[in-house]
């Protein structure tokens, strides 16, 4: 198969890339900067908040291949902090990224999975992409938003032969804890006392999370699926046991839940 996977310098990215091409598939995946490459697999310059090169991105493969299988919308980054302290121009930067990143890609090659009638199109969401988590509101909204595009592109893109799924990943040990951007300025943690230990707890369960290449392996079964599920929760059993409390205990007390979870005070 042709796979197009976005945001291969690290992290799921990168494991996935490596699973792919030792699986035999052609696998090309975007960069926005120099990195040390995978052999076997075919690199090309994106940065997912750019039209023009994401388009160009796209048009290589096809120019190359004459059709994409399979489209790994992954590339992502998040922003951490009080909601009330987040400056306007990084919750733009996690919106662009994250959701308007996945949108441009997924229209960039839906012209080409129509003409097939076929394709598959992954994006990754979160399990922060079906429950607001506190200190990372901008974070979970971007995945609230992934969620929506997705259930809406699914019922729209079944005709012409195309499945579109969605990745929740829950903490995994990745270079997405490095690359947040955090605001936990003086004044957001005289406001939020427990911002800090908050911030720190979360991103301990990340760094001490699963390995990124479990969830490439789960990925490679899925892109092999002829007849993948809407969703696939990756994570360990808590983490996805929180998914179906929130559906069951009474609004208050997953709140509660939540917050003891994340050290809320
Ligand atoms: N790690 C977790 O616990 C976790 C949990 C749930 C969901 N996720 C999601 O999984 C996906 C992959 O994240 P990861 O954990 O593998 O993190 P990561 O190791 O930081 O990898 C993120 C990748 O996205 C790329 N990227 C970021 N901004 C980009 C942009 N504007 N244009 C192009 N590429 C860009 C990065 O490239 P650079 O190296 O150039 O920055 C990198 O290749 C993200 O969508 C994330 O939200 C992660």
């Amino acid at each position: 198969m042709i796979i197009l996977i976005t945001g291969i310098s690290s992290g799921f990215g990168l494991a996935m890339a490596r699973q792919l091409n030792a699986d035999g598939h052609t696998v090309y995946g975007t960069v926005r900067r120099d990195v040390e490459q995978l052999p076997g697999v075919h690199y090309l310059r994106a940065d997912v908040r750019d039209t023009a090169s994401v388009q160009a991105a796209v048009d290589a493969v096809l120019a190359a291949e004459g059709r994409i299988d399979v489209l790994i919308n992954n590339a992502g980054m998040g922003i951490g902090g009080p909601v009330e302290f987040a400056p306007e121009a990084d919750v733009q930067l996690q919106m662009d990224t994250n959701f308007m990143g996945q949108v441009r890609f997924a229209q960039a090659v839906l012209p080409a999975m129509r003409k097939q009638g076929s394709g598959k199109i992954l994006c990754f969401s979160s399990i922060g992409g079906v429950m607001g988590l506190p200190f990372q509101g901008f974070y979970s909204a971007s995945k609230f938003a992934v969620e929506g595009f997705c259930e809406a592109l699914q019922i729209e893109v079944r005709r012409h032969g195309i499945q579109v799924v969605l990745i929740e990943p829950g903490d995994f040990s990745t270079g997405f804890t490095a690359a947040r951007i955090k605001q936990v300025s003086d004044a957001a943690v005289a406001a939020y006392p427990s911002l800090r230990q908050s911030v720190s707890s979360f991103e301990k369960d990340e760094q001490t999370g699963l390995k990124p290449e479990y969830l490439a392996r789960k990925v490679a079964k899925i892109v092999r699926s002829r007849h993948p599920k809407f969703r696939y929760v990756i994570a360990t059993f808590i983490q996805k046991l929180s998914i179906p409390l929130k559906r069951i205990l009474p609004a208050r007390t997953f709140v509660r839940v939540l917050s003891l979870f994340y050290d809320v005070k």
